[in-house]
């Protein structure tokens, strides 16, 4: 028991309630409200979320952690205001932002995440690592949906607040995000603790499919089976919900999950220019080394079908060249 962790946690549950309140009800969150819906984020998304929006001004919060005694100090250690630069005193941390409140496993907010409108930098700011958050160990979301990720035995593990957000909107109810940090180790065993089968739905841009392809096999060394939901056009989940809807969201995208294997052969067709030879052979060769250690024939198979027909080539030769990779693998 930390009695000043208890008062932390005390300013952070009103601290959210407050720029909550601030974004729906007042004229400072007004160019906000009008940031958010023109991204169509509803009311209903905005509530149960507890977005809320800190003002562009030094001392918003600072007057309301002092009016409710609150030990400056210690507010400036657990991330909520910030020391001055020049002499003494302490300024608000978020100024001018969105602000999505990370809480723990148990429903307790111990972190904020501050959203710039529009554009600058950083696009993000959070709150400072402390006793009570620690990113390696936070999944964003998970206090509200870990009774379907129960349930389903299955959780979605998206980059991005609003990822989860619109995800939630659109029917998916178990997903998570982590927090601006590549997944973790610890993030994958909690995964685990908790389902069978993990999707991936990060950005459907360059990084996000490269970080897919390190969470996956951080994710399958936890036993876990996993898929990855793929992204056209280099969106991500959020943008695709706003442009197709949430319904073509769940069942083109998340219901329609590929295999490690299928989307592993998919990043590395990205790669090569399959309209010239050398390109379309060196494909094979890299495709050849993914398929060649499948335990399963029939998984074997059915890849190597795809490919031959694919690239317009014969089935038999593939996989004469997959039995002498397996071979010399023995
Ligand atoms: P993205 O750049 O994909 O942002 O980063 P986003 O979630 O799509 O945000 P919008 O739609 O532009 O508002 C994915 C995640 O990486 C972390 C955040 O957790 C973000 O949701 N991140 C990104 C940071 O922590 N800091 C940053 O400056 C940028
Ligand atoms: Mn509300
Ligand atoms: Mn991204
Ligand atoms: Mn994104
Ligand atoms: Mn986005």
């Amino acid at each position: 028991h930390n009695p000043e962790l208890d008062r932390l946690l005390q300013a952070y549950e009103w601290s959210a309630k407050f720029y909550h309140y601030l974004l729906k009800n007042t004229e400072y969150g007004k160019a906000a409200m009008d940031y958010l819906r023109s991204r169509k984020f509803s009311d209903h998304m905005i509530d149960q979320f507890q977005i809320g929006y800190a003002p562009d001004r030094w001392d918003t919060l600072l007057q309301f952690l002092e009016r409710r005694n609150f030990d400056l100090a210690e507010m400036d250690r657990g991330g909520l205001l910030s020391s001055r630069s020049e002499g003494k005193g302490y300024i608000d941390r978020f100024r001018g932002r969105i602000i999505f409140p990370i809480a723990n496993r148990a429903g307790k907010v111990v972190a904020f995440a501050g959203r710039i409108l529009g554009e600058g930098q950083p696009k993000y700011l959070n709150s400072p690592e402390s006793k009570l958050f620690n990113k390696s160990r936070i999944l964003y979301n998970l206090h509200q949906s870990k009774a379907s990720i129960r349930k389903t035995r299955q959780i979605v593990l998206f980059e991005g607040y609003g990822d989860v957000i619109s995800a939630w909107e659109s029917g998916v109810h178990n997903g998570v995000a982590t927090m601006g940090t590549s997944l973790t180790e610890n993030h994958a065993s909690m995964m685990k603790a908790l389902a069978d089968e993990a999707v991936i739905a990060y950005d459907g841009d360059r990084a996000g499919q490269a970080a897919a392809m390190k969470a996956l096999s951080m994710l399958e060394a936890t036993g876990l089976r996993v898929k990855v939901a793929v992204l056209p056009g280099g969106l991500d989940p959020n943008e695709f919900v706003a442009q197709y809807g949430g319904d073509r969201f769940r069942e083109q995208i998340i219901e329609s999950a590929v295999s490690t294997v299928k989307f592993k052969l998919i990043y590395l067709k990205k790669n090569h220019i399959l309209l010239e030879e050398d390109g379309k052979i060196a494909y094979v060769k890299e495709a050849l080394q993914i398929i060649a250690s499948l335990h399963s024939s029939t998984e074997r198979e059915v890849y190597l079908k795809e490919i031959a027909s694919e690239l317009d080539l014969s089935y038999d030769s593939l996989k004469q060249d997959c039995n002498l990779l397996r071979a010399s693998m023995q």
